[in-house]
């Protein structure tokens, strides 16, 4: 008897299964209530006594080495899909999770196609700069605050290499190159030494603006000012330019956008002044042009700059700037009907 088990686990242990039918014989074939375990158990009662033990372990066994035996070619079976015909090609596949852009680079691409259609060029250049194109150039006086520490991070000191606290070196680096006329755009990442905060960071992201030619015009500058504004907040804005100060723009302004929230009635987001700070704007100084020679009797341009993050915060209503740099799936999955 015990031989004949044997045979039968290693004649069990030789079967392979293709298909689910083949593997439900094989189960039938030993398990069904005709099968051979059947059999082995009801001849169990003519074993004699002193080797009932170890012949019953032996049926338990090859019961046990069978079931398991179906077990892993059933899985086997249906890793590799089975037959052919139990495939169902109609089935949608799995759903495929699809990432999101940042908001940040939604707006800045936004903003550089609305620039686009009016003809402005794409400029590019370092964040790591010297004094010269970053202050010097642009007419800041030797003691204005932004070349103090507290402002600036600095690399090195005398000659000064510092990161870039905006774009207008880049504009700098186009004026040295390129010929006249120019209308072209910097956007890029920009670094201030400043407290992290729901409203300041100290890396941030503008778009800075420069156009020079004969006969360019502080009118000019305001329409184009206002054709950005509604094709980015919507037909209905209203823009307001107030007086303020550049080193590098004479005379120049601070542009506001009607509040969309309110439509500027007075709300909490425009702490109830209808209005919303947008940009900083106004003609290149005359000296900024002679700087970088050229030459500012025959050649006028006005330039402006915003933040990204400042115009993303206005068209999304995010109310904590940190929220950009944290990289948290719930805020940029917010996003993903933008683009
Ligand atoms: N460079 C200014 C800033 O970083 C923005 C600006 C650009 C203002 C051009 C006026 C004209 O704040």
């Amino acid at each position: 008897m015990l031989h004949n088990i044997d045979k039968i686990l290693e004649e069990a242990g030789r079967f392979k299964a293709d298909t689910k039918e083949e593997l439900e014989q094989f189960r039938i074939h030993y398990l069904g209530k005709k099968g051979i375990l059947s059999e082995l158990f009801r001849s169990f009662k003519d074993v004699p006594a002193d080797q009932k033990r170890e012949v019953g372990q032996k049926i338990n066994e090859l019961k046990q080495f069978i079931s398991t035996k179906i077990e892993q070619l059933l899985a086997d079976i249906s890793e590799d899909g089975g037959d052919d015909d139990a495939r169902d090609l109609t089935l949608p596949g799995p759903p495929v999770q699809a990432g999101a852009r940042h908001p940040i680079s939604i707006v800045r691409n936004e903003i550089i196609s609305i620039f686009g259609r009016l003809g402005y060029t794409i400029s590019e250049g370092p964040e790591i700069e010297d004094d010269w194109h970053v202050f010097s150039s642009l007419n800041f006086p030797p003691e204005h605050p932004a070349r103090d520490m507290q402002d600036t991070f600095f690399i090195e000191k005398d000659p000064d290499i510092l990161l870039r606290t905006h774009t207008s070196s880049v504009q700098v680096r186009v004026m040295e190159n390129e010929s006249l006329p120019i209308r072209t755009i910097s956007p890029g990442r920009v670094f201030r030494n400043e407290a992290i905060s729901a409203r300041a960071h100290c890396i941030f992201h503008q778009v800075e603006g420069l156009y020079i030619d004969e006969n360019v015009s502080f009118a000019d500058l305001k329409q184009t000012l206002l054709y950005f504004a509604r094709e980015m907040f919507g037909k209905h804005v209203e823009i307001r330019l107030r007086p303020s100060f550049f080193p590098f723009t004479e005379p120049s302004a601070e542009m506001d956008i009607s509040c969309q929230i309110c439509g500027g009635k007075g709300c909490n987001v425009c702490k109830y002044t209808g209005w919303l700070e947008i940009l900083g704007c106004g003609m290149v100084d005359p000296n900024v042009l002679e700087f970088n020679e050229i030459d500012s009797k025959k050649y006028t341009g006005f330039a402006f700059g915003m933040g990204v993050e400042r115009v993303a915060m206005l068209k999304y209503q995010v109310k904590d700037l940190r929220l950009y740099f944290e990289n948290d799936i719930r805020f940029l999955e917010q996003f993903k009907a933008a683009y």
